[in-house]
């Protein structure tokens, strides 16, 4: 480990439960002082008492909902008065659906849009021209797994699509910003074991196939941790028995039109 991040301050989106509650915990065992976001006030308080409690760190809970422009406004802002910068974000917040794509609701678009790739892109607008001034600043994007499926899962049409969109727009982000001491690094997870997938049809049949969020937790560490003048761009860490290809897409799918 070769970065010391004792002091440095993290956003972090979707902290309340799975993925982003797991990466609350490591960045706090790093010594970064937190802002966490959810939109539910109860588990996300709930997550930062028991964080403060357990680690050395500040933790400030935002209640926000990222589709929201005037809440993520209101995130910065209030971390800024509480700790005057902002070292790190790491975005998180994300919703899933699974459907066939006639029969997916027009307004189920917005929502996946709003929140997985906007919520993300919107919210490094607002913070990346304060760390362009600090010559200093590391932005984790949790991507997806189905980005590396080509074409893009059955039935996750639309949500791996904004995916594939969203590590597009960090790889170019990174070729952009790199000169500003900017990191910007992709995580494509597998499929893991959190509410998101405990809702998808299906999927979760054999859950000896789902991943804790172990890796993630490791690969984010290391991102974070590499020397100043590294950066990795991505890193895929994905189920060892992949369940995307036995009950969601079956090898051999009968047309539905037979
Ligand atoms: N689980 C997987 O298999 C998997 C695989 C690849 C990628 N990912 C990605 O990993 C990220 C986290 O997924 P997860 O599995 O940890 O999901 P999760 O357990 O359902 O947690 C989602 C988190 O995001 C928050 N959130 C949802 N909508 C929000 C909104 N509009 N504004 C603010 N916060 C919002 C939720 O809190 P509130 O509901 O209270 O707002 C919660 O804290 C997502 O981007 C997902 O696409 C997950």
């Amino acid at each position: 480990m070769n970065q010391d991040l004792k002091g440095k301050v993290a956003i972090l989106t979707g902290a309340s439960r799975g993925i982003g509650k797991a990466l609350a915990c490591t960045a706090a065992g790093l010594g970064i002082n937190l802002t966490l976001a959810a939109r539910g006030e109860g588990p996300l308080k709930e997550t930062a008492d028991e964080i403060a409690k357990k680690y050395k760190v500040q933790v400030l809970p935002v209640s926000c909902d990222v589709t929201k422009l005037e809440d993520l406004e209101n995130l910065v802002n209030k971390t800024k008065e509480k700790y005057g910068k902002i070292d790190i974000l790491i975005n998180c917040a994300g919703v899933s659906s699974q459907f066939p794509f006639q029969l997916q609701p027009i307004e189920d678009f917005e929502r996946l849009a709003y929140t997985n790739y906007l919520g993300y892109v919107r919210l490094i607008r607002l913070v990346i021209n304060d760390m362009i001034e600090q010559k200093y600043g590391a932005i984790i994007n949790i991507v997806s797994g189905s980005t590396l499926v080509d074409p893009v899962p059955r039935n996750f049409i639309v949500y791996s699509s904004l995916k594939v969109g969203l590590r597009a727009f960090s790889k170019g982000l990174f070729w952009e910003l790199r000169d500003h001491g900017i990191k910007v690094t992709s995580i494509l997870p597998g499929v893991t074991d959190t509410d998101l997938t405990g809702k998808l049809k299906d999927i979760t049949n054999d859950t000896s196939r789902l991943m804790s969020t172990q890796a993630i937790e490791d690969a984010v560490k290391f991102a974070l941790t590499v020397p100043q003048n590294v950066c990795p761009l991505e890193i895929s860490v994905i189920n060892q028995q992949t369940p995307w290809t036995a009950p969601v897409i079956p090898f051999k799918q009968a047309h539905p039109g037979k």
